[in-house]
Formats: C-alpha cells, sequence, structure tokens
C-alpha cells in the first residue's frame, strides 16, 4: 500500500513528498521520522470540509497528543484548525510556536494548578473540565486572577467501542469525565453555572481510538444530545458546542478499512441533526478532535537493516528469519503496548515483489519485535526499511530505553526536506545527570565526567579487557 504521496521512483526507491528515501537516510540517519507534509495538510482540509458540507457550524481541533512539535503546531495554525492540549508540556509547546490562543483547548484528566493558571493567564479558549475537585481548583484560579474562562464538561457517554482496550474511554467504568448516567454530568453543568469565572459553553466526550467505524460515535451522539436537553431542561443554560472527540481509525495494514472521512460525517452529521429536531434543540457547534486521523498514515519510519538470522520454529515445522533493524520500541513502543500492527517495505527495493515473509525485530533487549510477518523483498543487510502510519503515537511516546537516542524528524513536501526535530545526542543523554560529591572524589578512568577527555574520543579503559 502507498499513502499520502508516496509513490516508487524510477530507481525502485520509495519517495515521499518528492524525496527519495534513501538520500533521506544518508543525509538525516536512521532511524528516521519521515513526516509527509502535504498528506497531513490535505487531511485537514478534507477533514474539515467533509464535515462542512454536511453541518456547517464546526470547531475541529487537532489532538497534538498523536504528534506535535513547534513546525507542527504551526502548520495546524496555518490550516486554521484549533488544538487540544492535554497537558503543560503540550501547552508549552502550542504557546512557543505562537498558536493563536482562542483556538486551543486544555484537556487532562487531573489539571495541576501550573496547567489551569497558565492556560487561564494565556486566554485560551476552552478548558474541558474532568472532575470535581478540578473545578473548585479552577474556580480559584480565575477568582485570583480576576479572569473569566470558557468551560465544557467531559462526560462518559457509558458507550464501549470495539478497539484495544486500553485506548477504550466511552465506557461507564473510566478515569476520564463525569458519569452521565448516575447523575453527575448534569450536577456538574450545574456547579460550573454556579461558579464565578466559570462559563459553561458545552459538552464533551471521547469514546476511543482507532475506531474502525462510527457505530459508537453514532450511539455516544444520541447520549449526548439527550444530555444537551436534560442541561437546557433543569438550567435553562444553551449547549453552544457539542464536542464528540476524537477516534476515528487509520490504515495501518491494507486490510484496515476505516470509514472514509466524509462517510464518516454523514453518519455523524446524521444522526445528530435528527436527534437534535426530534429533541427540539437547536444546532451546537460540532467540535471534535480527530489526532490519529490527520496524523498517522502521513508518518513514516525508516531504519537501516542489519543482522539477518534464521531460526527453527518449535511449535511447528519450518523456520523463521529476523531481521534486525536499528530502532524499535524506544521509537514505536505501540505494537508492545497493544500489539498494534504495522505494513513496512524495503525502500531501496520497492519495486520488488516482497515474496518472503519475515519478523522485523528491534534492537532492544528485549524480544521488541516490531512486525511479526513482514512480507519483504529478499532483504539484506544495509537495506532501507519504511515501516509504514507510524505518524501519531510513535514521536510522542519515544523513550531513550536502552540509552537509544530519540530520532530525528523532517518534514517532506515538493522535493524538499526539512529536519524539525536533530536526532538527540549523546551529550543529550547525560547532560541533566549530577554527579554526588562522594562520587566524584575517586577516578577509575581518565574519561568521561570526571576526566578531560570525553568518553568517545579516548581509548577504552583496559581493567576489563579479556584476559587471554
Ligand atoms: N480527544 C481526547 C480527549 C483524547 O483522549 C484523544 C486520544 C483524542 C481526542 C484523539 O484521539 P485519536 O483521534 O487520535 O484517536 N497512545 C494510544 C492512543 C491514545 C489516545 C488517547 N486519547 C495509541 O498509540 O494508540
Amino acid at each position: 500500500m502507498l499513502l499520502g504521496t508516496q509513490r516508487i521512483d524510477a530507481q525502485g526507491h520509495l519517495e515521499i513528498g518528492g524525496c527519495d528515501t534513501t538520500r533521506l537516510a544518508a543525509e538525516f540517519g536512521t532511524p528516521l521520522y519521515v513526516m509527509d507534509e502535504a498528506a497531513i495538510r490535505a487531511n485537514c482540509r478534507r477533514y474539515r470540509a467533509a464535515f462542512e458540507a454536511r453541518y456547517p457550524q464546526n470547531a475541529i481541533y487537532y489532538a497534538s497528543k498523536a504528534f506535535l512539535t513547534l513546525a507542527m503546531a504551526r502548520l495546524i495554525a496555518q490550516e486554521g484548525l484549533g488544538m487540544d492540549v492535554a497537558a503543560l508540556g503540550e501547552l508549552y509547546t502550542a504557546l512557543e510556536a505562537g498558536f493563536p490562543v482562542e483556538r486551543l483547548a486544555l484537556h487532562g484528566n487531573n489539571k495541576s494548578r501550573e496547567e489551569l493558571e497558565l492556560a487561564v493567564s494565556h486566554r485560551i479558549g476552552h478548558i474541558i473540565v474532568d472532575n470535581f475537585h478540578e473545578m473548585d481548583l479552577l474556580g480559584q484560579v480565575v477568582a485570583e486572577a480576576g479572569a473569566t474562562v470558557n468551560v465544557l464538561i467531559r462526560t462518559t457517554p457509558g458507550v464501549d467501542p470495539v478497539t484495544h482496550r486500553l485506548i477504550r474511554t466511552g465506557q461507564a467504568d473510566t478515569k476520564f469525565g463525569f458519569n452521565i448516567m448516575d447523575g453527575s454530568a448534569l450536577q456538574a453543568v450545574k456547579r460550573v453555572l454556579a461558579t464565578p469565572g466559570l462559563q459553561f459553553r458545552g459538552l464533551h466526550c471521547h469514546i476511543g481510538s482507532q475506531l474502525l467505524d462510527a457505530e459508537t460515535h453514532v450511539q455516544a451522539v444520541e447520549i449526548m444530545v439527550g444530555l444537551m436537553r436534560a442541561v437546557v431542561e433543569e438550567t435553562g443554560a444553551p449547549v453552544e458546542e457539542l464536542n464528540i472527540g476524537g477516534g476515528l481509525g487509520v490504515r495501518y495494514l491494507p486490510e484496515d478499512c476505516p470509514p472514509s472521512y466524509e462517510a464518516f460525517a454523514e453518519q455523524i452529521a446524521t444522526t445528530l441533526k435528527r436527534a437534535l429536531d426530534a429533541a427540539g434543540l437547536p444546532y451546537p457547534r460540532l467540535g471534535q478532535e480527530p489526532g490519529r486521523a490527520l496524523v498517522a498514515e502521513a508518518g513514516t519510519t525508516l531504519y537501516m537493516v542489519g543482522a539477518i538470522k534464521t531460526v527453527p520454529i518449535t511449535e511447528a515445522p519450518g523456520a523463521r528469519t529476523y531481521v534486525a533493524i536499528d530502532g524499535g520500541m524506544s521509537d514505536n513502543p505501540r505494537p508492545q503496548l497493544y500489539e498494534a500492527a504495522y505494513s513496512c517495505l524495503l525502500a531501496n527495493k520497492a519495486d520488488q515483489s516482497p515474496d518472503e515473509v519475515v519478523t522485523i525485530a528491534g534492537k532492544h533487549c528485549e524480544t521488541d519485535i516490531l512486525i511479526w510477518n513482514a512480507r519483504l523483498a529478499r532483504p539484506e543487510p544495509g537495506d532501507l526499511l519504511a515501516v509504514q502510519t507510524t505518524g501519531a503515537y510513535n514521536y510522542v511516546m519515544a523513550s531513550n530505553y536502552n540509552r537509544f537516542l530519540r530520532p530525528a524528524i523532517v518534514f517532506v513536501a515538493d522535493g524538499q526536506a526539512d529536519l524539525i526535530v536533530e536526532r538527540e545526542s549523546l551529550e543529550d543523554l547525560i547532560q541533566r545527570e549530577r554527579l554526588p560529591s562522594r562520587l566524584r572524589a575517586t577516578s577509575t578512568s581518565t574519561n568521561g565526567r570526571n576526566g578531560q577527555e570525553s568518553a568517545l574520543r579516548s581509548k577504552a579503559p583496559s581493567d576489563f579487557s579479556i584476559q587471554a
């Protein structure tokens, strides 16, 4: 499968954004996250157009947790979308990027005073309140600042989507939001209305992620309209925005078949209008927070193939070939966390038929399998492996496990590649570390932090050399 602007060039190399991926690897090193800028922009426009054509009052906030850097925040700002941030670092990045504050929304199930103060002092668009503790804290923060803030109430509609258990959030038993069934959500709205400085603007829910049909969203919309009606009847307060979160799935494998943006929009808009009409309610702004749907397929990770090893399989006759790459769970923890599946191809042999089934093994000291059964064209050491659909929840969830360096990220478009995040350096790994004086006193080696020379430039100490 070829995604976004991916194509195969005359040399048989995978090209993204008009850039030969083998050249990208040579210039920027591997592992490398390659983001297809035109694909992200096209997704933003098409997602918005799909809804605007069917339900004109829209507010689309890109869920920045999926992928966020300064450049990404700028791109989203240019595309005219809003953005949701879910923690201090995301809010800080958005502010540093100069993202229009009125288009920012703050999430979180345990927001700190610092997060709330930063949001209030910058007058961001709105805060989605998750619980009573936070509501009281926010009340104090706005009172101290002499400010007001727009508030949505996060609710849990009690619907149970079909997706990995760790990325479901709409069911009643969840840490997120106010339960609708037990009356907490309505009570929360009443308390916001009674709190000076908090302006009730609407209701929010998010039911889960990587959903491959619109069924659960449809159920949630109906439940949310029921809640809107209860709010209007019991409090008289208008519900200006109904935000249904994110969750639309993407293609990780060729057989994955999420609804198109248009088909998704059609189902949501039809259900919403029908339910609002039946309830006799005015049409609110439809808020959404797509993350994965806008960026996942626009990302590709490039790795260098190293060791290749074939071992007998014990359970069945046959053998398994492990193809080891120079990254793994530190740059993509999703296979380990969610048993996520991915597609891949050899970027330097993209025109050859993929008729070998192999297992892509990461480089970490764990099982660290990235893809169990990958079809590749006769892999050899030195080949360039391109793993697709890595644009969401890869870079943002990357770690330094085994003291790996987080990869660089390039934006590619129209034959140009721009570095938007530099690869971490070895120096970055230790720069925040401090040696207590008792560990500084005795030097075992003349290199490293205690000596004059960097460990990289000096010869290895001989103390542990293997004795003949
Ligand atoms: N809005 C809220 C309140 C959310 O919690 C999320 C995702 C989104 C929007 C965006 O959902 P999306 O459109 O991207 O599905 N790390 C996991 C995904 C966690 C999603 C958390 N919330 C993964 O790698 O699959």
